[in-house]
């Protein structure tokens, strides 16, 4: 069931959201070679408590770390360790934070130094998948219509769309219904309500989509080894269109 946010909930939802966009920020401003990827989960974990949050994602069904830092292959929920992080390598960070009782939720994929052209592109197509999904998107949109222009963009630009893991809804949980496919059928799925609020979040890849889960029972690595990519944000389903919140 989706739970609809009154106009009040939605003005207490956008304190975490504009934490999470403005600490991904932070984060890209200061993501470089030679960090490693629990250097950059310290930005955010710091970042969020002086911003008066909470890290969501830590302790999170036993989630250790404040962020997923998922460096080339990895896909999503990258545990932060001791991995440095290389010239040319694709690393998304993907964090919640959690204030006025509810969660925000964002992900970006930062470039590091000199990145392949194939590298770039698909960091570049997994942002524009999440504004083609938006395009048109507002109350009374059928909800796999997300997933169907997700998959049209990605599939277009010759890379393909990971199954295993999806958006959601957010709000007093960070995962609430529904969830959102990155890949369906137009015009299928129920008709979104306005007040809905929802984590838009492609994750794509250069090669198969096909994930395995590491031995630590998180990390979701390609099957193949290729490159993936995530772009996600937080947004409400208005009458009219969407207004972001993790922007
Ligand atoms: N931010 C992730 C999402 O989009 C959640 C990460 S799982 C966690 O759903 F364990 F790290 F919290
Ligand atoms: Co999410």
């Amino acid at each position: 069931m989706i739970r609809v946010k009154t106009e009040e909930e939605i003005e207490l939802m956008r304190e975490p959201n504009r934490i999470v966009g403005d600490c991904l920020k932070f984060v890209g401003e200061r993501i470089k070679a030679g960090m490693t990827t629990k250097e950059v989960d310290t930005l955010v974990y710091e970042f969020i408590k002086a911003s008066g949050a909470e890290p969501s994602c830590l302790g999170y069904c036993g989630y250790p770390a404040s962020a997923c830092v998922s460096v080339n292959e990895v896909v999503v929920h990258g545990i932060p360790d001791g991995r440095v992080i290389e010239n040319g390598d694709i690393v998304s960070v993907d964090l919640c934070a959690y204030k006025n009782g509810f969660h925000g939720d964002g992900a970006r994929t930062f470039c590091i130094g000199e990145v392949s052209e194939e590298k770039k592109k698909l960091v570049r197509v997994a942002e524009e998948c999440f504004f083609k999904a938006i395009e048109g998107l507002r109350a009374g949109t059928p909800l796999y219509d997300i997933g169907y222009r997700v998959q049209q963009h990605a599939e277009g630009n010759g890379f393909s769309v990971i199954r295993a893991y999806t958006g959601h809804g957010i709000g007093r949980e960070m995962h609430e219904d529904p969830s959102v496919l990155n890949y369906g059928k137009r015009g299928t799925g129920v008709r979104l309500p306005a007040n809905a609020v929802l984590c838009i979040e492609p994750m794509i890849a250069a090669g198969g989509y096909r994930v395995r889960v590491a031995r630590d029972g998180w990390t979701a690595i390609t099957v193949d080894g290729k490159s993936a990519a995530h772009y996600e944000n937080t947004l409400v389903i208005r009458e009219d269109g969407v207004e972001i919140l993790t922007l």
